[in-house]
């Protein structure tokens, strides 16, 4: 008889994987919350629950990551559907959610740029019940996905729109808080063979990473109300890059946040007039 306790050991010698991801994928077949499994270390798995998981540890040792693996990810206080055509919502951008709730006066109009799986945008609808959000990205594939995750965490306070950044966007459409986490990643960069699972549109842009928050900052002005505020997720190494941009765009109070590894992560301006 095998029990989770001892699949868990087995797997722990015999995996690559670590502890942490053998957990996630047996919380992501039993259906069931971390406080469960650990009260029930001596229930036995089934055969089928056995090929089942076998299957998933391969794949997760080629370098699937466990997110499509499982098609969800927790991000914020959602669970979040997640394909290949998503980028898998990272941890380091929840704090543009903090940010957001440690603004001054809550925001009620909120625009998102490239939505994927609508993490930021339904995080914020959720934060902020009575703002509306506009949630836009240029992949339909991912557009569909972020509209089933309203649907699946009941968020009704958002609405979604195929556009190429602000082009689909009215240009009398103002808001109080725009906010992004867009590809940033340079095509050159070593590190992208690590990513081959995720859709190359939703990671990387020209000129060494900057041209999508080029378009993005250039083009914000336009689209904030008076005093509004635009946040940006960025490469660990694009803070002054993007604080240039951002001053030469004619924004006042640039700050650059860094994320739990020290590295920085995430600016945030104001618009000047
Ligand atoms: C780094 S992913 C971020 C996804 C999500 N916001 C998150 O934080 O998990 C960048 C997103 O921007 C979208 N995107 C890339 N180029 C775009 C463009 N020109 N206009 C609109 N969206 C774009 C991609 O499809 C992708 O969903």
């Amino acid at each position: 008889m095998v029990t989770i306790k001892s699949w868990l050991q087995d797997q722990h010698i015999n995996s690559k994987l670590k502890r942490f991801d053998l957990e996630l994928l047996l919380l992501g077949l039993l259906k069931v919350e971390r406080s469960w499994l650990f009260s029930h270390n001596d229930d036995s798995l089934t055969d089928t629950q056995l090929q089942q998981l076998s299957h998933w540890v391969k794949d997760a040792e080629n370098g699937k990551p466990i997110a499509y693996i499982l098609g969800y990810k927790t991000f914020w206080t959602l669970k979040l559907q997640v394909n290949q055509d998503t980028l898998i919502p990272r941890p380091e951008t929840e704090q543009i959610i903090e940010l957001a709730l440690a603004l001054p006066q809550s925001p009620k109009r909120i625009l998102d740029l490239g939505t994927g799986t609508g993490a930021i945008a339904l995080s914020l609808a959720k934060e902020f019940p009575t703002a509306e959000v506009l949630a836009c990205d240029f992949s339909e594939a991912a557009l569909r996905v972020a509209q089933t995750n309203a649907k699946n965490n009941l968020i009704n306070n958002i609405q979604f729109i195929s556009s190429d950044w602000f082009k689909g966007i009215n240009t009398n459409h103002t808001f109080d808080l725009i906010v992004s986490n867009p590809p940033y990643i340079d095509p050159n960069d070593e590190h992208l063979s690590d990513l081959t699972f995720e859709p190359i549109t939703a990671l990387t842009a020209e000129n060494k990473g900057l041209k999508d928050l080029e378009t993005i900052i250039s083009e914000a002005q336009n689209h904030l109300e008076f005093e509004g505020v635009l946040m940006l997720e960025h490469g660990y190494d694009q803070g002054m890059a993007v604080r240039t941009l951002l001053i030469e765009a004619g924004f006042k109070q640039v700050n650059t946040h860094q994320d739990l590894a020290g590295h920085d992560r995430i600016t945030v301006a104001q618009k000047n007039t």
